[in-house]
């Protein structure tokens, strides 16, 4: 959910709308989101799952508690919650701690 009118606030306009993909689902945020934001703007709230297979969301929302970590084009341990999203980025749900691809 998002605002769309409001008295001081700049509302993004269409021009300002980004999409990205979410577990191949596209996703629209503004260029201003976070991976976060966008995704709790689209109704996504488990963002992964713990190595025991619990739901993770976000928690902290300023990157100090790995709660959001997800998996972004392929890199593993992307914090959803301070990395702004770009055109096209692919990102998927993390389950347990990620295996970098090394
Ligand atoms: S929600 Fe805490 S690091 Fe992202």
């Amino acid at each position: 959910m998002r605002i769309k009118d409001h008295p001081i606030l700049n509302v993004p306009t269409e021009k300002n709308y980004v999409t990205f993909y979410f577990e191949d689902q596209p996703v629209c945020g503004t260029a201003d989101d976070t991976i976060a934001s966008a995704l709790i703007a689209n109704g996504f709230d488990v963002f992964g799952f713990t190595e025991h297979n619990h739901p993770r969301g976000f928690f902290c929302a300023i990157g100090k508690c790995s709660a959001c970590l997800v998996e972004v084009d392929g890199v593993p341990n992307v914090r959803a919650c301070i990395t702004p999203i770009r055109e096209g980025m692919r990102v998927k749900m993390q389950r347990g701690r990620g295996k970098p691809k090394w």
